[in-house]
C-alpha cells in the first residue's frame, strides 16, 4: 500500500479558510504540473451547491493571483460536494457513494482538531478507511496528554503509516536546505558542535497581528502555534545527526533522537509577551493571558550540543516579518590583531523567509596601515522565492505515500514534552508595544550571550547583499 498512489482527494472543511487559503491553490498547481488526475470531493456542513463551491475555488485562486483558466476548468470538472454533519453516518454513506470506484482515497481534515476523532471514526464505520490515507494539520493536541489521546484515537482507525501530519514548515525549500547544507558539505561538520558554536538563535518575527484569527489564537498562543512545531522542527534539523539512509524513517529517527534530547523547558527558560491591543482584537478575551510572543532558552542534551544555548523567539506585531537562524561561532582564542568581541565573531545566517539566503559572517582587513578589520558577509546562496509552495509539495508527497516531510507520532509527543511544563500560564505575560521586539524582560533570557540579533527587513538585506 505504501507506494501506491492515492486515487481520490477528499477534503473535509471544504468551505473553510484552510481550503480557501491553501488547498485550492495547491490542487490547481498539481493539475498544472500534470501530477494530478483523480476525483476531488469537498465535504462540509454548509448547505452549499456544487456551483457555490466552484465559485469559492475560483475566488480563492483569483485572490492568490494564480488563476489559470485551463487548470481551473479541470479542477471544476473533477470537483464534487458532499454536504453533511460530521457526526452523522449519512454523511459518510454519501461520501462512500461519491468515491465510486476509488479504493485508495486521501482524506485531508481541514477542520478544527476537536472534530478529527469524529471524522476518523465516521470514516471507519462507513468502511471508507480501507487503503486510505489521512492528512491532518497542526495543532496535534493542546499538550502532551491530549496529543497522546489524539494519537490513540486516530490509530484506532488508521495505521501510523497512513497518517500524514502536516507542519508546513517542513515543506519549505529553505527549511529543507538546512538539512541539505549541513550534510552535503564537509566543511561544516568539524565545527558543528559545542567546541566551535557559542549559541544559536532562531527568530520568527511577524509584523502583523491576528488578521481575524483571534478566536483560534486564544486557544493557542505563540508556544502552541509555532514554538512546539515550526521552531522545534527547525532546531531538530539543526541538531540531528546524519540519517543512515535516504529512507523516510531514517531521517525521522534521527530527528526523533534530537527531540528527545531537548531538555524540557522550565519557567526560568521562557518569557511570554502580549502586544498592547491584543485584548481588543475580535474574539479575544478582555483579560486574556495568551502570549503573542515567546522567548525561550533551550538546551539539547547530547555530546555534540552540551552547553550550547538555543534561543528561540517568535512573535506577532514585531518590527519586521522575517524568519532567520543565526549560528554564532566562538571568538578566536586570542586577539592577535584587533580585539574581537563575541558580537563580531563568525556566524552562519540562514534566512528562511521572506527572502532566502545562507551567509557566513566573517572579518576582513580594512585597507590601511593598521591591522584592523571589519565585518563582511559572504552570501553562499540566495534565491528570490520558494520555487514550489509548501502545500503543493506536501500534498503531492502524501498522495504518493511519502512520509519523509511529515511529523511522526513519536515526534509530536516528544515536542510536546519539551513545552508541556511551561503551558497554562506557568509564567506571567508581559505587555509590549506593537512593532517592537517584545517585552524588555526577554533580554533576561539571553543576558549572558550578548543579546538578540534582530533580523533586518528585506530592503536593507538587498542593499547588504550588494555591498
Ligand atoms: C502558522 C501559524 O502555522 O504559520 C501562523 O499558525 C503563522 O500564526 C504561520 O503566521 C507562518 O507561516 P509562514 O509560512 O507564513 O511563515
Amino acid at each position: 500500500m505504501e507506494n501506491l498512489e492515492s486515487d481520490a482527494f477528499v477534503f473535509f472543511g471544504a468551505t473553510g479558510d484552510l481550503a480557501y487559503e491553501q488547498i485550492f491553490p495547491a490542487l490547481q498547481a498539481m493539475i498544472t504540473h500534470g501530477q494530478f488526475d483523480m476525483p476531488i470531493i469537498g465535504v462540509a456542513k454548509s448547505a452549499w451547491s456544487l456551483e457555490q463551491l466552484r465559485s469559492r475555488a475560483h475566488e480563492s485562486l483569483e485572490k492568490h493571483g494564480c488563476l489559470d483558466s485551463q487548470a481551473f476548468a479541470v479542477l471544476s470538472e473533477k470537483l464534487q460536494y458532499v454536504k453533511g454533519d460530521y457526526g452523522s453516518p449519512e454523511t459518510f454513506h454519501q461520501l462512500r457513494k461519491a468515491l465510486g470506484a476509488a479504493c485508495r482515497p486521501l482524506y485531508y481534515l481541514a477542520i478544527p482538531p476537536d472534530l478529527f476523532a469524529t471524522v476518523a471514526e465516521g470514516l471507519a464505520h462507513a468502511d471508507c478507511d480501507n487503503g486510505a490515507r489521512l492528512v491532518i494539520e497542526k495543532p496535534f493536541g493542546r499538550d502532551l496528554a491530549s496529543a497522546q489521546a489524539l494519537n490513540r484515537t486516530l490509530r484506532k482507525s488508521f495505521p501510523e503509516s497512513a497518517i500524514f501530519r502536516i507542519d508546513h514548515y517542513l515543506g519549505k525549500e529553505p527549511v529543507q536546505n538546512l538539512l541539505y547544507f549541513r550534510f552535503a558539505n564537509s566543511f561544516l561538520e568539524p565545527i558543528w558542535n559545542s567546541n566551535y558554536i557559542q549559541s544559536v538563535q532562531v527568530t520568527m518575527a511577524e509584523n502583523f497581528g491576528m488578521r481575524g484569527r483571534g478566536v483560534l489564537y486564544e486557544e493557542l498562543g505563540a508556544i502552541r502555534d509555532v514554538v512546539q512545531n515550526h521552531m522545534l522542527e527547525v532546531v531538530a534539523l539543526l541538531t540531528m545527526e546524519a540519517p543512515i539512509s535516504r529512507e523516510p524513517d531514517a531521517l525521522r529517527d534521527e530527528k526523533q533522537r534530537a527531540f528527545r534530547a531537548m531538555r524540557p523547558l522550565s519557567p526560568a527558560d521562557i518569557v511570554r509577551g502580549q502586544f498592547q491591543g491584543y485584548r481588543s482584537e475580535k474574539g479575544v478575551a478582555r483579560d486574556s493571558k495568551v502570549e503573542t510572543f515567546a522567548a525561550v532558552k533551550l538546551y539539547v542534551d547530547t555530546w555534540r550540543w552540551a552547553g550550547v544555548p538555543f534561543y528561540i523567539r517568535a512573535g506577532k506585531q514585531m518590527p519586521v516579518t522575517a524568519t532567520e537562524v543565526l549560528v554564532e561561532l566562538k571568538r578566536p582564542p586570542q586577539a592577535v590583531f584587533d580585539a574581537i568581541n563575541q558580537r563580531q565573531a563568525n556566524y552562519f545566517r540562514f534566512r528562511l523567509s521572506p527572502d532566502v539566503s545562507i551567509s557566513l559572517g566573517a572579518r576582513a582587513k580594512l585597507p590601511g596601515e593598521a591591522m584592523a578589520g571589519d565585518q563582511v558577509e559572504l552570501v553562499v546562496r540566495q534565491a528570490k522565492a520558494e520555487d514550489r509552495p509548501p502545500y503543493e509539495r506536501l500534498l503531492g508527497d502524501a498522495l504518493r505515500g511519502d512520509p519523509m516531510l511529515f511529523v511522526r507520532e513519536d515526534g509530536v509527543e516528544a515536542a510536546w514534552s519539551v513545552v508541556d511544563p511551561v503551558l497554562e500560564n506557568a509564567t506571567p505575560v508581559h505587555e509590549y508595544d506593537p512593532h517592537t521586539w517584545g517585552p524588555i524582560e526577554a533580554d533576561r533570557i539571553i543576558a549572558g550571550d550578548g543579546g538578540w540579533h534582530n533580523p533586518k527587513p528585506i530592503a536593507d538585506k538587498a542593499k547588504e547583499a550588494t555591498k
